[in-house]
């Protein structure tokens, strides 16, 4: 039932219909099917890249507990930000690359930099791995192969956890590019020691259908479009969900160059500047063909320092 499903929504000819697709910037494809998240904005500080927590739209979908998705709460200049990030310093050394292992960019060189001058490397990434990384050949995690995992991305994941009330410390991320013909076939995510956390996921960039489906492959996943700046969490019994990504859909409507409803950093701020058009073009040109998914795990049960499973007796 899944794999058909994945066919159905990947197929070029013919052309799936969206019609069973749940689209939340269209109420008539989620009415009935869905309920409304409470979002706690208690201790929630004023950041540039979030509009207040009063006006998110947080959705739960009835027959998939557990998924939660966020209509996108970002600000555009927070999506420019998160877009930037991405690309630019979440591909820097130590964190691992798809590409790492093909030498295609000088040992002395960041992937960005040198993609300036040589544009083929561009559709070649399609995975940095931060913090504890992912192992793609045998899903374990190693101590070994860990490097610090960005504060910036950790304190992102930290605002979303106190807002639906999760305890979560963000250890491991996978940063997916999808280009317009890449897919993500169906899998679960269990490699993590503690799979009691929940999972964030944030998109920018194009458009994509997501199949949520259930323990087994047997299930019929639900299809759910989403969207640049869109926050789905996978927690409870959709923590070990199947899900997929079958097709990119060309956006129509780029939120990250949408500044009707800006925030309040000053005009003349650093934010400004690393946002603002002229430094931001190059990544406009990139992002044309591209959707970026920033997919957050913790790792260990809390209070754990490492993977065995034992916290290391101090030396007295
Ligand atoms: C993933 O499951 O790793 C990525 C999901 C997504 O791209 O939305």
């Amino acid at each position: 039932m899944f794999k058909d499903s994945f066919k159905y929504y990947k197929s070029r000819n013919p052309k799936p219909s969206f019609e069973e697709v749940l689209d939340f910037t269209n109420s008539s494809s989620w009415t009935n099917k869905v309920k409304s998240v409470s979002i706690n904005s208690d201790n929630f500080t004023k950041t540039f890249d979030l509009i207040d927590p009063s006006a998110w739209e947080a959705f739960e979908i009835l027959d998939r507990p557990g998924f939660i998705y966020i209509k996108n709460p970002f600000t555009s200049i927070g999506q420019r930000y998160w877009i930037r990030q991405a690309i630019e310093e979440y591909t820097k050394k130590p964190n691992k690359l798809n590409i790492d292992i093909h030498s295609l960019v000088p040992l002395e060189q960041n992937w960005w930099d040198y993609a300036k001058q040589d544009k083929s490397v561009l559709k070649k990434l399609r995975w940095s791995t931060l913090g504890y990384h992912h192992n793609w050949d045998t899903k374990i995690y190693s101590d070994q192969a860990k490097n610090t995992f960005p504060d910036n991305l950790s304190r992102l994941c930290y605002t979303f956890a106190q807002a639906l009330g999760y305890d979560f410390k963000a250890e491991a991320a996978i940063v997916n590019f999808y280009h317009l013909d890449s897919t993500l076939a169906g899998h679960t995510d269990h490699s993590e020691e503690y799979l009691d956390a929940p999972l964030f996921s944030f998109s920018f960039g194009n458009s994509a259908v997501f199949l949520l489906g259930g323990l087994t492959i047997d299930e019929k996943p639900t299809a759910v479009v989403i969207h640049s700046g869109d926050v789905v969490i996978m927690s409870k019994e959709s923590r070990l969900s199947y899900h997929a990504v079958p097709r990119i859909v060309k956006t129509e409507k780029q939120m990250w160059n949408d500044f009707n409803c800006e925030s309040d950093v000053p005009l003349d701020s650093e934010l400004r500047m690393y946002t603002s058009q002229s430094n931001f073009n190059e990544f406009q040109d990139y992002l044309e063909g591209l959707r970026i998914n920033l997919n957050v795990r913790q790792v260990l049960p809390h209070g754990q320092l490492n993977l065995i499973g034992t916290v290391p007796n101090k030396d007295i």
